[in-house]
């Protein structure tokens, strides 16, 4: 069974990919992933896939277009290769935050994603911190949906104390702060987020107490690292001792990497779910952490059919 498991990478992130193939202890499978001179997607598995338990590791992250038509077009490679399972392996879905009709005539990407992704060949997905985890449900396949708490349960597991809090930068992500306060056994608040504009946002109010308190604020995504740094003035302006953010998915569009700088904030902790770009790397502020481990282990789980719950510590 071990024999026919393989791995390839998409270029969304093949550092990523590298370090799982090393936990996995198999070498990552060679395939061309390019493009033809006009910038369509060109393909070519140069391993045998035929029967064999595929693995595409491939973030929907920017240019998500080009990277989710990579992820669809080496599916496609596979199956017409006779593979016997092809997963995707996306430990950022992207296309996440238009999960329902936010306002009249608009798309609900996240389902067309799906749509894409099932259409293209592939059998399971195996991500991470989904915005939000009905995205599941857009999907006939299964979908194994793993938890970044893991990582920064460890990561922060010799700095809780008596003056930590863990706050939710806006209401939606209060069960996922929620999950992380209880792994501490501390405190919670919440931010009162409001938005005018897409990737805008403004800080309304703070419910509950963070006066005297090292605030850890959690979240799946920073963008534009306008709601983190508005947070984090909002928290200090309210008494905290110091703010750090624990934040899933690096992003990091636009103006995010000024912003950090200028910001208050203390430290930002991320996972590698995203590569981060030159400018991101020379950012003083920002600690990244590996799924590498989290992820081996799921598909080497997947892998042997046996359960990955154990994995949701
Ligand atoms: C949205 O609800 C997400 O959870 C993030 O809070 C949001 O995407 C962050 O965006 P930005 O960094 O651009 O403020």
């Amino acid at each position: 069974m071990e024999s026919e498991l393989i791995v390839f990478s998409g270029n969304a992130n093949r550092n990523v990919a590298e370090k799982i193939c090393k936990w996995l202890d198999v070498p990552l499978g060679k395939a061309i992933c390019s493009q033809f001179s006009d910038g369509e997607t060109r393909v070519e598995l140069q391993t045998n896939v035929r029967g064999r338990d595929v693995f595409i590791i491939q973030p929907l992250s920017a240019p998500a277009n080009h990277h989710i038509m990579e992820a669809v077009i080496m599916a496609d490679a596979c199956a017409r290769s006779s593979a016997k399972r092809i997963t995707l392996v996306a430990p950022y879905f992207g296309y996440a935050r238009q999960e329902r009709k936010s306002a009249a005539r608009t798309p609900i990407t996240a389902k067309l994603v799906a749509d894409l992704i099932e259409a293209s060949g592939f059998n399971r997905v195996l991500t991470m911190e989904l915005h939000n985890g009905a995205i599941q449900g857009f999907f006939k396949i299964p979908v194994d949906h793993l938890y970044a708490k893991p990582i920064f349960g460890k990561h922060f597991s010799s700095t809780p104390d008596d003056n930590v809090i863990v706050v939710s930068p806006d209401a939606g992500g209060t069960e996922r702060a929620r999950a992380m306060a209880k792994h501490f056994n501390c405190g919670l608040a919440i931010i009162d987020k409001r938005r005018d504009q897409p990737n805008e946002s403004a800080v309304m109010h703070i419910i509950g107490n963070v006066e005297g308190k090292n605030v850890i604020m959690i979240d799946d995504i920073i963008d534009t690292a306008g709601s983190i740094t508005k947070a984090a003035v909002a928290l200090k302006e309210s008494g905290a001792l110091s703010v750090t953010a624990a934040i899933s998915h690096p992003v990091l569009s636009g103006p995010a990497i000024e912003r950090l700088n200028d910001s208050c904030l203390n430290e930002l902790v991320v996972t590698d779910s995203i590569q981060l770009t030159s400018e991101a790397k020379k950012c003083d502020k920002i600690k990244q952490l590996s799924i590498a481990e989290l992820f081996g282990k799921a598909i080497r789980r997947i892998h042997g059919n046996d359960s990955i719950s154990a994995l949701f510590v």
